[in-house]
């Protein structure tokens, strides 16, 4: 069920992430404006919400009815001024701080005063971002995890100067989507990338150095701790690129040496291997 005071949500970025989280507003009865910057990019966007509601069909969680309702919920444009008729919007553009200072800017300008934004940061300071825009006290970091439509994760994070009633409607705002939102405050990484980026540097040394394959390594995290995927097959899956991003990330904000990116994820990436996007990371896919 939709909330009551949330209608409509624009969702800016129609990439990975940003197809996801309009997929799972639109499957939850919102309206959704879908904003890229080409008509390729909102095509290709469109084509995986569709192939996602296909998958989500064959498995039961919804009706062969439903796909084409879900789709024409979403209005996917290239057009900004169209963000005026959001009661909230998710920010889902690369994770440049260039780019997202000005995305945010644009829809800031766009949206009614009480209007709530909202940043899918995995690093950047939610504090900052807000800083940028003329509305912190009605802006929050709301992390879906990869992919969207499949992960029941949302790192809500407080900024600063956001206010208890743009927090307490973007908590409720994941019910309604049935997720589980999970409520963390402003810092490098939030809880899930500061947890879990040394997890997959370590596995990353334990292979520079000779202790173990990459196979041996993700076995031993796999069958001894009950992961469900071991640490380098989920850098693969996440980027390595990505991985060394977020690393530096951490590096820089807390000044501490043990965030360090380890130089054999460094040198996969500046070999173009970037995990399964590239077709090869520390394992080779066809
Ligand atoms: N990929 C992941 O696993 C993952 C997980 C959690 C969070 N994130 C975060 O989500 C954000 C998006 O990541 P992604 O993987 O979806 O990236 P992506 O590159 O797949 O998609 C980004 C989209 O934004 C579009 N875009 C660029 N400039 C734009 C603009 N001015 N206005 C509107 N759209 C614009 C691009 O054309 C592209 O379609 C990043 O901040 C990233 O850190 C990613």
């Amino acid at each position: 069920m939709p909330s009551d005071t949330i209608k409509t949500v624009g969702v800016l970025g129609a990439g990975t992430m940003g197809n996801g989280i309009a997929h799972v507003f639109a499957r939850a009865g919102y309206k959704v404006i879908l904003r890229d910057v080409e008509n390729r990019f909102l095509d290709r966007g469109m084509e995986t919400i569709g192939k996602n509601l296909d998958r989500e069909v064959k498995k039961g969680r919804i009706t062969e009815a439903d796909k084409p309702a879900i789709l024409t919920r979403i209005d996917a444009t290239t057009d900004t001024s169209k963000l005026a008729a959001a009661d909230f919007v998710v920010e889902a553009v690369p994770e440049q701080l260039d780019l997202k200072v000005r995305v945010l800017k644009e829809a800031d300008a766009v949206l009614r005063p009480g209007a709530i934004l909202a940043s899918n940061t995995s690093s950047i300071s939610i504090t900052q971002l807000a800083a940028q825009t003329s509305r912190p006290e009605r802006f929050i970091g709301m992390h879906f995890m990869n992919p969207v439509p499949v992960m029941a994760l949302v790192e809500v994070i407080r900024g600063l100067a956001t206010s208890d009633d743009t927090f307490d409607t973007t908590m409720s705002l994941c019910e309604t989507l049935e997720k589980k939102p999970v409520a963390v405050n402003d810092a490098p990484g939030f809880v899930s990338n500061r947890v879990l980026m040394p997890m997959i540097n370590e596995a990353a040394f334990c292979v520079m150095e000779g202790v173990a394959t990459p196979e041996a390594v993700d076995a031993v995290m796999k069958t001894g701790m009950n992961h469900p995927m071991g640490p380098l097959e989920l850098a693969d899956f996440i980027g390595l690129d990505v991985s060394v991003d977020i690393l530096d990330v951490l590096f820089k904000g807390f000044g501490d040496s043990k965030y360090r990116a380890c130089p054999l994820l460094r040198k996969y990436v500046a070999a173009g291997w970037l995990g399964r996007k590239s077709g090869r990371g520390f394992y080779k896919y066809s």
